[in-house]
């Protein structure tokens, strides 16, 4: 049975059944902040449970678009995924509302689906449902349904953990249920609203609902013998078009495939709905998913961007059934790639270069190399590399002052990181942009600005790297900076958005506190194929001839902290 099959046969079966077809809302809650995205067929309708008059009628049913991303880690397993529909079929205002129904016919319904119209064989099917615990008592009405169903043979009970369900938030409708397993896979929970929770207690509700939820892509696996939801048609053809792009058909990385597959399907859905790469709520799941997969795509060797190639046998999967907006998605997925791509190599690069990780270590290779925080850790896993204990607390707080000093900055109190700016403290200015570049030519594009201070009289600049300069490198960098002097290079700028300037390989650092358009100061002759020397974002101000500068001498190079050294130079 294709997809298109069982989610007509489905939406049918309930149509006939007097339930109103209504067509999946959108993946962002409306008018509901408490979530980032629908998780559940009932959860557009959450309200008609409390005042069912406001309910398109007393029986509806959709096949939902949900995102869940609290199992994000177990994605490539044989049954989870980040976006997928739920089947669902809904009642209101029970006994009040005409043609609201309640547990009988909801167990009803759903045998006969199973049963009847796909015909799965009974003995494959096993039903579940709540025992009571010390709260609510056992849903015994709901087990003499159950009774009633001659081929019915296995009837489990359970806990509230499995079967007692609702969404937790206030006033939010919840109840027992009754799950129907297939070859012991859970497919379908029929929730019976009977309770509301309110002040942390679940309070038995005047009108009672139905609200079931059947996982569409592990029906149709179960329906079609696949013992996984990637063979489906749902999902098959996105991994043979990523096996195709990535020449590799090893079964070692079939779980990468089923990774890239998920996480870039889910992405295109949240473009489609105008939810852009960011770096908080909404977008930053976007970004992260976009960016799992490019590094799944990179770790099978695939350097290109090829996630447009990708994403049009998603399209394709769902013509005729999900409208996409091709024309502003793909530039938004490719805009992401290419940006992440830039500075993936070297984040990786510097990842592997740690023997143990710290939280400023995973903010830097977030905030400098655009590395998602699980993206590191799970890298850090395969590679043997310790987290640090306490890294993921010092994450959390960099985090937080980052999002702080972004305020200072965009309320205009930062400027460039200049204490003064004296005609001396521009010319250090410009010196460290020339100190920034020959250090990474000289030790390596792992090599990133961590802090500086400047002031009348020397530059301090901390980077990043690991280990003590040598003598013979610090001849090196101070050499080449003097070069670059004596070529008495010119220095330009040029204002653009961040995101070309960071495509062009502007280096940055605190890339977040940047305003959509940013100034990019580079150093020396440059072509769109050969880079000049230094290109660096930064509000300036700086000389316009690298010849004023004199002779640049670094005095000291030191530890500042793990991971991180310390230049004092000086312009003489
Ligand atoms: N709302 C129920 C669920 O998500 C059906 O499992």
């Amino acid at each position: 049975m294709t997809s298109n099959e069982l989610r007509k046969n489905f939406l049918d079966f309930f149509k006939e059944n007097d339930h109103s077809v209504s067509p999946s809302a959108s993946l962002i809650p409306e008018g509901d902040t408490s979530v980032l995205f629908n998780t559940a067929g009932m959860q557009p309708f959450k309200r008609f449970y409390l005042e069912p008059d406001l309910a398109p009628g007393a029986r509806v049913t959709t096949s939902q678009k949900c995102i869940r991303t609290g199992d994000i880690l177990e994605v490539g397993d044989n049954t989870h995924l980040t976006f997928f529909e739920m089947l669902g079929n809904f009642s209101f205002g029970y006994p009040a509302k005409q043609g609201s129904y309640f547990k009988k016919e909801a167990i009803e319904f759903a045998w006969k689906f199973l049963t009847e119209v796909l015909a799965v064989k009974p003995s494959r099917i096993y039903a579940t449902y709540f025992a009571g615990d010390e709260n609510i008592s056992e849903d015994s009405e709901s087990l003499a349904i159950l009774k009633t169903i001659k081929d019915l043979h296995k009837i489990v009970p359970q806990g509230a953990e499995d079967n007692f369900w609702s969404l937790g938030t206030e006033n939010s409708p919840g109840g027992p249920t009754v799950e129907f397993y297939i070859d012991n896979v859970e497919i379908w929970n029929l929730v019976f609203n009977e309770y509301i929770y309110q002040n942390g207690k679940y309070v038995p509700s005047q009108l009672k609902g139905v609200d079931t939820g059947m996982g569409f892509e592990r029906l149709l696996a179960s329906l079609n013998n696949f013992d996984n939801v990637y063979e489906t048609d749902l999902l098959s053809p996105i991994i043979s078009k990523i096996k195709e792009v990535a020449g590799s058909f090893h079964p070692f990385h079939e779980k990468d495939f089923r990774i890239i597959a998920d996480h870039l399907k889910a992405a295109l859905f949240l473009l489609n709905e105008g939810v852009l790469p960011a770096n908080k709520d909404q977008g930053y799941i976007v970004r992260r998913l976009i960016r799992r997969a490019i590094i799944k795509l990179n770790g099978l060797g695939v350097r290109e961007n090829v996630l447009k190639e990708i994403a049009q046998t998603v399209f394709t999967i769902y013509t005729g059934v999900y409208d996409f907006s091709i024309y502003t998605v793909l530039p938004e997925l490719e805009k992401e790639e290419v940006r992440f791509r830039v500075t993936l190599a070297s984040g990786l690069k510097l990842l592997q270069s740690k023997k143990v990780l710290t939280g400023q270590d995973l903010f830097d290779l977030y905030q400098s190399y655009g590395l998602p925080l699980e993206v590191s850790l799970e890298e850090a896993k395969n590679h043997h590399i310790n987290i640090e204990e306490n890294a993921l607390d010092s994450y959390n707080e960099l985090f937080k002052s980052h999002q702080e000093l972004s305020r200072t900055a965009s309320a205009g109190m930062f400027k460039g990181g200049l204490v003064g700016q004296s005609e001396q403290t521009t010319k250090y200015h410009t010196a460290t942009h020339l100190l920034l570049a020959a250090l990474r030519q000289v030790l390596g594009d792992g090599i990133h600005q961590k802090g500086a201070n400047i002031t009348d009289e020397r530059i301090r600049f901390d980077f990043s790297y690991a280990e003590k300069m040598t003598p013979e490198q610090i001849q090196q960098v101070e050499d080449l900076v003097n070069e670059k002097i004596k070529a008495d290079l010119q220095v330009s700028m040029q204002e653009m958005r961040l995101e070309d300037a960071q495509n062009c390989g502007a280096m940055g650092d605190f890339a977040t506190k940047y305003g959509e358009t940013v100034k990019v100061y580079s150093i020396g002759n440059y072509s769109t194929t050969e880079p000049p020397f230094s290109r660096e974002i930064c509000g300036g101000p700086h000389i316009t001839n690298t010849g004023i500068l004199g002779h640049f001498k670094i005095i000291k190079e030191e530890s500042s902290s793990a991971g991180v050294r310390r230049i004092k130079a000086i312009l003489e």
